[in-house]
């Protein structure tokens, strides 16, 4: 099994006179005033790498200047529309997000901490708006990808950037982490490839004519040229698995909660970074 795996990865992988290069040198700051860590040690729980790294910095310059001034970052065009979203009446309650809540600056902060557990139940920024939809407004949930949904996580994501990713990963989270990190060491698929397999070993390899990062989440949702929308985190992590020619689990699944929690505590210390801007 070990064996066709690592014959899977070799045909992947570009030959290795190009395989050359980790992450490039240049230091993202958003706006010429907000300094991003897209570098920095590796948690205390992540044996497997040194230092951990933020995917904008294996981007190419083009696409990395894209990230750089919000009004060259493509993704601000939902963030704004989100905000008209704050401010519209939805629902059987007659309310909209500002009848209650005066300004999304509020939540500054919350996108660093999550996914969390809420009331025993492993909660990410998905769950928590479409349950406070149906409590608060009386209003259908918004699909999990949805325009609306990644939107808004964009929006609330904005007010934490530049702030350090801290997920709890004890208490709590403990068993939830545990599932998670399971699952990324799982080989899926007739390639029989893991997160790991990717992700961990061979980070800063070329795979077809993708640089691989180390897969991180800070960035998210993040604005996909290829796509030309909003990626939520679910949405790539079903793409990732669909590679290795694997069946995939559902966006919204108990599994891809768990895999979030695990794959946002390997960023823990990199900064929020949401919109980001990728290939
Ligand atoms: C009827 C009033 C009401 C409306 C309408 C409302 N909220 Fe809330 N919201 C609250 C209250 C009260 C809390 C805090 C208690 C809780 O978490 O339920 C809260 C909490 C939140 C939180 C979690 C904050 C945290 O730090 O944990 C988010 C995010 C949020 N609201 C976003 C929204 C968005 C986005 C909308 C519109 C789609 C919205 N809310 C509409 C009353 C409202
Ligand atoms: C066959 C190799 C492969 C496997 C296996 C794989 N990925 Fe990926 N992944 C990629 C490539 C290629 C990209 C795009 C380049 C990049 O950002 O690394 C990517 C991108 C990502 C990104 C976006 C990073 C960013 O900064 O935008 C995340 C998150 C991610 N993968 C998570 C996962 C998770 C979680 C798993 C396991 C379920 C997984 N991947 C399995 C190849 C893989």
């Amino acid at each position: 099994m070990k064996f066709k795996a690592l014959t899977a990865m070799a045909a992947l992988l570009v030959a290795p006179a190009v395989m050359a290069g980790g992450p490039d040198d240049d230091s993202l700051v958003i706006n010429e005033e907000l300094e991003m860590v897209t570098e920095t040690a590796a948690p205390d729980h992540l044996d497997a790498l040194d230092t951990i790294y933020s995917g904008w910095r294996f981007r190419t310059d083009e696409t990395q200047s894209l990230q750089m001034d919000d009004f060259d970052n493509p993704a601000m065009i939902f963030v704004d529309q989100a905000i008209d979203l704050f401010n519209t009446v939805d629902g059987s309650e007659g309310k909209s997000c500002s009848s209650c809540h005066e300004n999304v600056e509020e939540f500054k902060g919350l996108t660093a901490s999550m996914p969390k557990v809420i009331d025993g139940k492993l909660t990410t920024m998905e769950d928590l708006l479409n349950g406070h939809r149906a409590e608060a407004m009386g209003a259908d949930p918004w699909k999990w990808s949805g325009p609306e949904m990644q939107a808004m996580i964009a929006l609330i994501g904005v007010q934490s950037r530049g702030m350090p990713v801290n997920v709890a990963i004890d208490g709590e989270a403990a068993p939830f982490w545990e599932q998670g990190k399971e699952m990324y060491y799982t080989r899926f698929g007739q390639l029989e490839l893991s997160c790991a397999s990717c992700h961990e070993e061979n980070w800063g390899n070329y795979i077809r004519a993708d640089h691989l990062s180390q897969g991180q989440i800070n960035g998210f949702p993040t604005y996909r040229l290829k796509q030309a929308r909003l990626i939520s985190k679910h949405n790539r992590f079903r793409g990732c698995i669909r590679d290795t020619r694997a069946e995939t689990f559902a966006e919204g699944s108990d599994e891809f909660r768990a895999l979030e929690l695990y794959v946002a505590s390997r960023g823990n210390g990199l900064t929020v970074e949401t919109p980001a801007v990728r290939q």
